[in-house]
């Protein structure tokens, strides 16, 4: 009976935490609107004002999220790596987003018909 309360009790957890990181594409979508992510990367998130800005819609959630991540810890003043990345223009932008914000920011473009994706 304990080891069953104790297991119960890992699945709670576990089932908590996952749907406290659960990505919210609206409130990604918010998140892009409000910081004016479409100045540089089209409304569209895949028409970006100059032809070197990347294109964002339909990219992997993850890679999204990992780039974002490594321009907040440039910007915190870590030196180039693979998991840094310094840009002054994307890193003032990365440190007004919260860890959830860049979780929805990356799943709401992740949703986004674009070029990169495979057809689904
Ligand atoms: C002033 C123009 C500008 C604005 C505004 C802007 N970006 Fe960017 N973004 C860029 C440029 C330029 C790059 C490429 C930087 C580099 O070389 O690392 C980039 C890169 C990125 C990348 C990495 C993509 C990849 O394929 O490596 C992501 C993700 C991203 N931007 C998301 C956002 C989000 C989300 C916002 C709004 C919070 C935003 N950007 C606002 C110009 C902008």
């Amino acid at each position: 009976m304990k080891h069953l309360k104790l297991a119960l009790c890992g699945v709670v957890l576990i089932i908590g935490s996952s749907l406290a990181h659960a990505a919210d594409l609206k409130a990604g979508k918010v998140t892009w609107e409000k910081l004016n992510c479409a100045s540089c990367h089209g409304a569209d998130a895949k028409s970006p004002i100059m032809p070197a800005y990347p294109i964002l819609a339909g990219q992997h959630a993850d890679f999204l999220a990992h780039a974002l991540k490594a321009y907040q810890r440039g910007a915190a003043g870590a030196p180039a790596s693979a998991n840094v990345r310094k840009n002054a223009v994307m890193g003032a932008f990365a440190v007004q987003m919260s860890k959830q914000d860049v979780e929805n920011v990356s799943a709401w473009l992740a949703s986004q018909p674009g070029p990169l994706s495979v057809r689904r």
